[in-house]
């Protein structure tokens, strides 16, 4: 069907499905007020904002490249439960200047913890919120390894 290629083309070129939903609607003759509907995307699921803001140095996989850049493997779980483990966490640059929403930031990062630190995760943990992230962003940390090493020297 015409159609259907159309948008399999758009789709092959990496319009994105938003373009892609676009172009149904247009093809079919609505009104653009319905295409902008159709198209209005929700929020990204946490794993594809990841991948999108943080894999690029934290990996697809959260293993990072250490020493420079982390492993978001079991460490983010046993520093959360810490003293200024938590608002570590989101004030750390790459966390704190990412271009998200509080909102955003607060899924992408209980989803890193929850896929990549849930063998150390607290059973009590609390899901950060939006409202907390946004006070902890406020805060970007100048000198996040001296935090961290901080954090971790207060463990034992
Ligand atoms: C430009 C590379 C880069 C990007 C992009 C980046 N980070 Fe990082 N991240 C780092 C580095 C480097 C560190 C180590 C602390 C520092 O020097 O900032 C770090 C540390 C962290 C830590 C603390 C881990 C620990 O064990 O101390 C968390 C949590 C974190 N990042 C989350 C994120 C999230 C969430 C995103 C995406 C919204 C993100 N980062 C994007 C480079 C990056």
């Amino acid at each position: 069907m015409k159609v259907h290629s159309q948008v399999e083309a758009l789709l092959r070129s990496g319009a994105g499905w938003s373009l892609a939903l676009l172009a149904v609607t247009a093809i079919a003759g609505e009104p653009p007020a319905a295409a902008t509907v159709a198209a209005a995307p929700a929020a990204d699921p946490p794993s594809i904002t990841y991948l999108l803001y943080c894999g690029g140095c934290h990996l697809r996989d959260g293993s990072g490249t250490p020493p420079e850049v982390p492993t978001l493997h079991s460490q983010p779980g046993i520093i959360e439960a810490m003293p200024g483990g938590r608002d570590y966490l989101i004030r750390v640059p790459g966390a704190a200047h990412a271009p998200m929403t509080d909102m955003e930031l607060a899924s992408v990062t209980n989803y890193l913890l929850e896929t990549f630190s849930s063998d150390t995760l607290a059973e009590d943990f609390q899901p950060y919120t939006a409202a907390e992230v946004a006070a902890y962003r406020r805060n970007i940390l100048a000198d996040p390894l001296a935090r961290r090493a901080e954090i971790l020297s207060k463990a034992r």
